[in-house]
């Protein structure tokens, strides 16, 4: 296996399960020394464990994204980042009438507001030293309208139009800003929603099936990677393909 992230480090946000967790521990086989972030220091250790036993280097920060000033922190104690996977999410999916404030604020502060303030405060050093990559994880939702998905779908639609900004705002020092538009992947998290992920992946989506989180961290790793060296204010999908909508006839 080519290390070619060798000698830099990772920030992934979310990386106690799902989705950040194989991509943590992706990052850190192709060489990173990787920042495992999360809220649960016991699955964190354990996530870190699993990283430093095949070999790879990894720490653990614990941060609530939801609150600014933890988000801060998290930014000031990562240090120098050269590579920032902005994965943490939540998703509730409600009628817009049940949506209540903390519902809203939540979907906001933690899909939104703190993956802009880790890039606020972080990709100014990858643009000073020249080189850096940001991948942030959003969803299908964000481009489709999904029943019941209203507030979670428009955070991850903030994050993709951050994500053509700073393509352009960083881009000239040498900073690519990508994202991966994701399908149903089988994590914890989508787990809540039983068979939901599964038939979803079968019933709308070309591949017909849903994703393996392994498959989304290799996409993940290929932006963060060298190989994606002219890939700047992609969203790349990841979701095996819409299906398309069947005319009557
Ligand atoms: N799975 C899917 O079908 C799917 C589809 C489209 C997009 N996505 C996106 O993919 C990303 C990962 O999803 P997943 O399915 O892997 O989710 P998951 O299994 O529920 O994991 C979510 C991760 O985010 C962290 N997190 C959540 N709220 C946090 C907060 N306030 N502060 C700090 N950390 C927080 C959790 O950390 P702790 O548990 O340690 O607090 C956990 O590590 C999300 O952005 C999601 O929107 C997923």
């Amino acid at each position: 296996m080519t290390k070619n992230l060798g000698g830099t480090t990772a920030l992934v946000t979310g990386a106690t399960s799902g989705i950040g967790e194989a991509a943590a521990v992706r990052l850190a086989e192709l060489g990173a020394s990787v920042i495992v972030h999360g809220r649960s220091a016991e699955r964190g250790a354990a996530v870190v464990k699993e990283i430093q036993s095949a070999g790879g280097q990894a720490r653990f920060l614990a941060a609530d994204l939801g609150d600014p000033d933890q988000v801060r922190r998290l930014a000031e104690e990562a240090g120098e980042v050269d590579i920032l996977v902005n994965n943490a999410g939540v998703f509730k999916f409600l009628p817009t009438v049940e949506v209540d404030d903390a519902t809203f604020s939540l979907h906001i502060d933690t899909n939104l507001r703190a993956p802009f303030l880790l890039v606020k405060h972080l990709a100014p050093g990858m643009a000073a030293r020249g080189s850096g990559a940001v991948v942030n994880v959003s969803t299908f939702g964000a481009s489709v309208p999904v029943n019941r998905g209203g507030i979670y779908s428009a955070s991850k639609a903030g994050l993709e139009l951050l994500t053509l900004v700073w393509a352009d705002e960083f881009g000239p020092s040498g900073v690519r800003v990508n994202a991966v538009s994701v399908g149903p992947t089988k994590t914890p998290g989508a787990a809540e929603f039983g068979e939901l992920v599964q038939q979803l992946g079968e019933n709308s989506f070309a591949l017909g099936r849903a994703a393996e989180a392994t498959e989304i961290a290799e996409t993940i790793a290929y932006l963060a990677s060298p190989a994606a060296s002219i890939v700047n204010g992609a969203i790349l999908q990841a979701h095996g393909g819409l299906k398309a909508v069947t005319l009557p006839g």
